[in-house]
């Protein structure tokens, strides 16, 4: 059993958690590769996905994941609703429930806004991406790829290269990587590197090469551009030249490395075509996995008894 009612972050859960959800994972990996893909685990339960920000990834494997297993699943885009006409986040979501739904998967531009939800409404949430806050989820499915790929975590190296400061994908993996034993470096120019970097007992390391020379596995990040304020250093231009992964990079180590990006990619700026279709890359088996690791995520906090305390 989760020792939470909710998925917000990683920061909450125990390395427990985390392990029960990546051993559920692997057994829901299992019936998703098998010609009949569906469990009936949740055919008693409605999910809401309610997406206040853009995704492709995120949503689709959410209802995946709730369809694999049964559940009847509603999704919700904030274009094209009545946010638009001035509805707030707390009404909007209580008019969700009032349909009998049980639980909420959402993603939000402001970072908190799943926490603030759990506060006030008797449902699971699960946390899909809160601004530059964190997204729970991906960090989960990372660590189960590079697992799958290295076979354990503790004691190897990752470097998160890229636009860390407007990174959510970023603060999570930083989480969960370190409760699973793995040593953490950030990569990128200094302006998009926050300065309590250090304060979380990461590395921080300003020149690319020396990052993927120490590293096992480099997770890259675009550059978010739609949460900075002003486009300063560097362009896109500045940073394809000092700090874009690409093929001639990954010729000069001496052995191999993991490739791998949450997406979406910027092909050309934050990593180059050759490097993200590589061998080197696990970005579609991070996919892929995805759905297992939704899975057990949604099938996991069902387990919950409601009304919480
Ligand atoms: N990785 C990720 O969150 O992708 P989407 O924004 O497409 O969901």
């Amino acid at each position: 059993m989760l020792s939470v009612n909710h998925l917000l972050g990683i920061k909450d859960l125990t390395l427990k958690d985390i392990e029960l959800i990546l051993e559920t994972a692997s057994t829901f990996k299992e019936v998703i590769n098998r010609p009949i893909k569906k469990v009936p685990s949740l055919r008693d339960m409605t999910i809401a996905n309610v997406f206040f920000e853009n995704s492709t990834r995120t949503r689709l494997s959410f209802e995946l994941a709730e369809k694999r297993l049964s559940a009847d699943v509603i999704n919700f885009s904030a274009s094209g609703s009545s946010v638009k006409k001035g509805e707030t986040l707390l009404d909007t979501v209580n008019n969700i429930l009032a349909m009998k739904v049980d639980m909420i998967v959402m993603r939000h531009a402001s970072p908190g806004a799943p926490h603030f939800l759990a506060k006030h409404i008797q449902a699971n949430i699960i946390n899909a991406g809160d601004g530059t806050h964190e997204h729970p989820t991906q960090a989960l499915l990372d660590a189960f790829s590079m697992r799958e790929k290295l076979g354990e975590i503790r004691g190897k190296k990752i470097a998160i290269i890229g636009d860390i400061s407007h990174s959510r994908v970023a603060l999570s993996n930083i989480f969960a990587l370190q409760k699973l034993g793995a040593e953490v470096m950030v990569c990128g120019p200094s302006t998009l590197i926050p300065k309590y970097m250090k304060d979380l007992g990461v590395k921080v390391e300003h020149q690319v090469l020396r990052a993927l020379q120490w590293c096992d596995v480099a997770n890259v990040l675009r550059i978010q551009l739609e949460r900075q304020q002003a486009q300063n250093f560097p362009s896109l231009r500045e940073y394809a030249l000092y700090y874009g992964i690409n093929k001639t990079l990954l010729e000069k180590l001496d052995r191999e490395i993991v490739i791998m990006h949450p997406g979406p990619i910027n092909r050309g700026v934050e990593i180059t075509s050759d490097v993200a279709d590589s061998s080197h890359s696990i970005i579609l088996q991070q996919v892929e996995n995805g759905v297992a690791v939704r899975m057990a995520v949604l099938y996991l906090l069902a387990q919950k008894s409601k009304p919480f305390d």
